[in-house]
């Protein structure tokens, strides 16, 4: 444990949220009526800087947004969670990121259009680097260029601090970058795409991924709950809290930064599975992505439960 707040850094997206609930998902080629519209601040990596401002740490967000009023909106959401916005630039002539959230049946599917997310650049970081040397535990997603991760990763090695690595939305990535990552959190399918597979439980998928030298790999599984591997080779399992599912968006957000904050805390990454577990339990028996994130005392209740 440490004695004081730990310092994150999270570099990544904000979306505007255009969330339709509909009472299901309509096939392609079909128009269905749906039953409410509602705008809400998200994109995952705004998400996971304001999960980790509640849950206790001292947050820094490095991002970008359009010289708009949705991105007007996005840093004075943040802002007031306490969130340093000091690092996210305003793009000129270019939106905000937006995010088309369909909620139906319980789930959700959703479409991202990555505008001023595209333009943040590995610059951003280099000009941000005081920021970086600061963190205890640098937070990252996949909604913004490779380049400025890799550059990330990259520098932040170098810094020798620690680096958690979202793959989301998921693509393959190289080598060189995946053996930097320190934590690597993919849901099923976004370890499937990693590894270009349709193949495998999740065991053996998690053995593939070690062979290309991640340190700490945990697979989240929605209603399964989560099943990590550390550098012992160990294979733990996580089972998934028993609560009253609202709204299931930003629920990967919320388990990273119960991850991310555990860990900066110098929790075992067992105990640190278990408290980003209840942190996305707790998240989804709310609506919305950032409005569902629980604060520390919320997931400690839930975890006194157990
Ligand atoms: O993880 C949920 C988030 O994904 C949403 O807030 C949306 O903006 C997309 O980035």
């Amino acid at each position: 444990m440490i004695d004081r707040k730990p310092v994150i850094v999270v570099i990544g997206s904000l979306n505007m949220d255009i969330v339709i609930e509909a009472d299901r998902q309509p096939q392609m080629g079909e128009t269905i009526l749906g039953n409410k519209i509602t705008f809400l601040p998200g994109g995952k990596g705004a998400n996971q800087a304001v999960a980790l401002a509640r849950l206790g740490a001292r947050t820094v967000m490095i991002g970008a947004v359009g010289n708009d009023a949705f991105g007007q909106q996005m840093i004075a959401s943040l802002d007031r969670e306490g969130v340093d916005t000091s690092g996210i630039k305003i793009v000129d002539g270019e939106v905000t990121g937006l995010a088309s959230i369909l909620l139906a049946q319980g789930d959700n599917c959703i479409v991202c259009i990555p505008g001023a997310n595209a333009h943040c650049t590995p610059e951003d970081v280099e000009r941000n680097l005081s920021i970086i040397e600061a963190a205890d535990m640098i937070l990252l997603q996949m909604e913004i260029p490779l380049d400025t991760i890799r550059y990330t990763i990259t520098t932040a090695k170098r810094l020798g601090k620690r680096v958690i690595l979202n793959p989301a939305p998921a693509t393959p990535l190289p080598a060189d970058l995946l053996e930097q990552v320190d934590y690597l959190t993919p849901n099923f399918s976004e370890l499937q795409i990693l590894l270009e597979t349709n193949e495998g439980n999740v065991t053996e998928l998690i053995k593939q991924m070690q062979v290309r030298k991640v340190d700490h790999i945990i697979v989240t599984q929605g209603d399964e709950g989560a099943t990590f591997v550390g550098q012992d080779g160990l294979v733990g399992r996580v089972s998934s809290h028993k609560v009253n599912v609202v709204d299931t968006t930003g629920a990967g957000d919320a388990f990273n930064a119960g991850l991310a904050f555990s860990i900066a805390m110098n929790e075992s990454l067992k105990d640190a599975v278990f408290f980003a577990n209840a942190t996305a339990a707790q998240a989804v028996t709310k609506y919305g992505a950032q409005n569902g994130m629980p604060n520390i005392e919320d997931v400690k209740k839930l975890l006194s439960e157990l």
